[in-house]
C-alpha cells in the first residue's frame, strides 16, 4: 500500500455486518481505515465465519482495504492466499502457526503487511526480540470467537509491555486492540499504546455507523495525547 492511514486507525469488523447485506455494510465502513474480516474454522474457535472465497468477493466490493485476522488452525498452509487475493494485511495467531517468522516473511513477500495475534491468556514476551519480523500485533481484549463481549482489561499490562518494548527499540510495529472497543473502553487501550483499534458491535450497532467511526477515533486520539 502506498498511503497507509495515520493513527489512530479504526477497522470495523464486519463479524458484526448483515451477511447477506455485506456490500451496503461495507458500503457504511468507507470513511474508515480498514476493514476488519474475521476468518473462523470451528477449530482453532468454536464459530464458523467465512473462508478465502468470500473474502475475495470481500476484496472486490469493500471501498476500504481489508484487515484480514485469521482464527483458524493451520496459518502456514492457508494464509498467504489471503494476502494473494489482495488483502491489506493478514494477521494469524501465535498459538496457531508452527513458524510464525517464516510466515510472516511469506506474507510480506506477496506483498501484505503481516500481523500476529495472541489470544489474552498468551504472553508477548517472545515477541520482543523478532518485532521487525511483524507489521503489527495484534492484543486481543476478548477471547477469539465472538463479537459483542466485554473488554478484558486484564490484556492492558500486555499491551503496555509490547508499546514500551517498541518504543525502545525505535520499531514502527502497528499495535492493534481486538474486543469489547467502544465508546465506554477505547481510552483505555489507546492510553496503553493500542494506535488500531478493531470494533463490530460498537460500530455496526450504532444508529449512524460514520459518526460512531469518527467518534471512536476522537476518543483515541484524544487519549492517546494525554498519555
Ligand atoms: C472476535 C473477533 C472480533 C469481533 C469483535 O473473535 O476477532 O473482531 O468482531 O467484536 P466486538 O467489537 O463486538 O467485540
Ligand atoms: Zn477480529
Amino acid at each position: 500500500m502506498a498511503d497507509l492511514p495515520a493513527a489512530p486507525r479504526i477497522n470495523p469488523s464486519i463479524l458484526a455486518a448483515d451477511f447477506v447485506n455485506m456490500q451496503r455494510d461495507l458500503a457504511k465502513i468507507a470513511s474508515a481505515d480498514f476493514a476488519h474480516v474475521d476468518v473462523m474454522d470451528n477449530h482453532f474457535v468454536p464459530n464458523l465465519t467465512f473462508g478465502p472465497q468470500m473474502v475475495e468477493r470481500i476484496q472486490a466490493t469493500s471501498p476500504i482495504p481489508l484487515d484480514v485476522h485469521l482464527m483458524i488452525t493451520d496459518p502456514d498452509r492457508w494464509a498467504p492466499g489471503y494476502a494473494e487475493l489482495g488483502a491489506a494485511s493478514v494477521t494469524f495467531h501465535l498459538e496457531a502457526a508452527s513458524d510464525p517468522v517464516a510466515l510472516a516473511r511469506r506474507l510480506r513477500s506477496i506483498g501484505a503487511r503481516a500481523g500476529v495475534a495472541v489470544k489474552p491468556g498468551t504472553p508477548a514476551d517472545g515477541l520482543y526480540d523478532i518485532l521487525d519480523e511483524f507489521d503489527q500485533i495484534l492484543v486481543m481484549t476478548v477471547e477469539p470467537g465472538f463479537g459483542g463481549q466485554g473488554f478484558m482489561g486484564e490484556t492492558m499490562p500486555k499491551l503496555r509491555g509490547l508499546a514500551d518494548e517498541a518504543k525502545r527499540r525505535g520499531s514502527s510495529v502497528w499495535l492493534q486492540v481486538d474486543g469489547g472497543i467502544a465508546d465506554s473502553t477505547i481510552e483505555i487501550a489507546a492510553a496503553a499504546g493500542a494506535d488500531t483499534f478493531v470494533a463490530g458491535s460498537a460500530v455496526y450497532g450504532a444508529d449512524d455507523v460514520e459518526a460512531a467511526v469518527t467518534r471512536l477515533r476522537e476518543l483515541a486520539r484524544a487519549a492517546s495525547l494525554e498519555s
